[in-house]
């Protein structure tokens, strides 16, 4: 039985006052939460969440790392510095750290690589584009993304990898996948998986992304395969956030 897990990304958004007033309220309805719940906060504020979650079920995430551990890498955060900070997860291969940043598959199969070394559970993306959707390339470009970290990291990896299915058009959009679309890719990552060890698929959970919201968080997390989610949006406001985490 695989553990609902609800995460947030903040993406590039919040202030101290935020923060302080979003992590309160998060923590403040989450004595009747049962499935895990992770915030992912912007670098300069992952102290702030940190110290205001200790003792708390909250966990915290980073967005992003670099893969060197130190050194001439000016405006970079390495993974040991999070890690200093009592960070639990990061993000790597967001859509938008692969479609903004120039990310390749292979840079997102080092930072996986980078995070597992450290201790760190990557929440790892993957997601098609709207153009391959509809020229019917998802799976092959799910396969492509989830093979680059497997031959990178081995399949005995995914033991403490969290995936996490974003199609990129349903991403801010307010377009979702409907539970469908989603189940059924969610089905075909865990039989990508299943192919090198049918246990570690069984095992391995795989999170939603992309517009879920209070209104649709039950419906698709109903679904065999989805695992939870990665909430963008709905994420920086307390309530709305509580409720998907209800959901779980
Ligand atoms: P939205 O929930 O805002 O669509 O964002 C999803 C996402 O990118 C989470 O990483």
């Amino acid at each position: 039985m695989r553990q609902t897990i609800i995460a947030g990304n903040w993406k590039m958004n919040s202030s101290k006052e935020v923060v302080n007033t979003l992590v309160m309220g998060i923590l403040s309805g989450m004595a009747d939460v049962k499935s895990k719940v992770i915030v992912c906060a912007p670098f300069p504020y992952l102290s702030q969440a940190e110290a205001l979650a200790t003792h708390s079920q909250l966990q915290i995430g980073a967005q992003d790392l670099n893969v060197n551990a130190s050194g001439a890498f000016t405006g970079e955060v390495s993974a040991e510095m999070i890690k200093d900070f009592g960070v639990t997860h990061v993000i790597v291969g967001h859509s938008e750290r692969r479609s903004l940043y120039g990310e390749t598959d292979e840079i997102v199969a080092e930072k996986v690589q980078v995070a597992l070394d450290n201790d760190l559970t990557p929440l790892f993306c993957i997601g098609e584009q709207l153009e391959e959707r509809e020229s019917g390339k998802t799976e092959a470009v799910v396969s492509r993304q989830v093979n680059a970290v497997i031959n990178r990291v081995g399949i005995e990896a995914f033991k403490n990898i969290i995936v996490a299915y974003e199609p990129v058009w349903a991403i801010g959009t307010g377009v979702t996948a409907t539970p469908q679309q989603a189940q059924d890719t969610h089905a075909f990552i865990r039989r990508l998986l299943a192919d090198h060890d049918s246990d570690i698929a069984q095992s391995t959970p795989i999170l939603y992304g992309g517009s879920m919201s209070p209104v649709n968080a039950e419906e698709l997390m109903g679904c065999e395969d989805i695992d939870g989610g990665l909430i963008g949006g709905a994420s920086l406001k307390a309530e709305d956030f509580l409720h998907i985490c209800k959901a779980g």
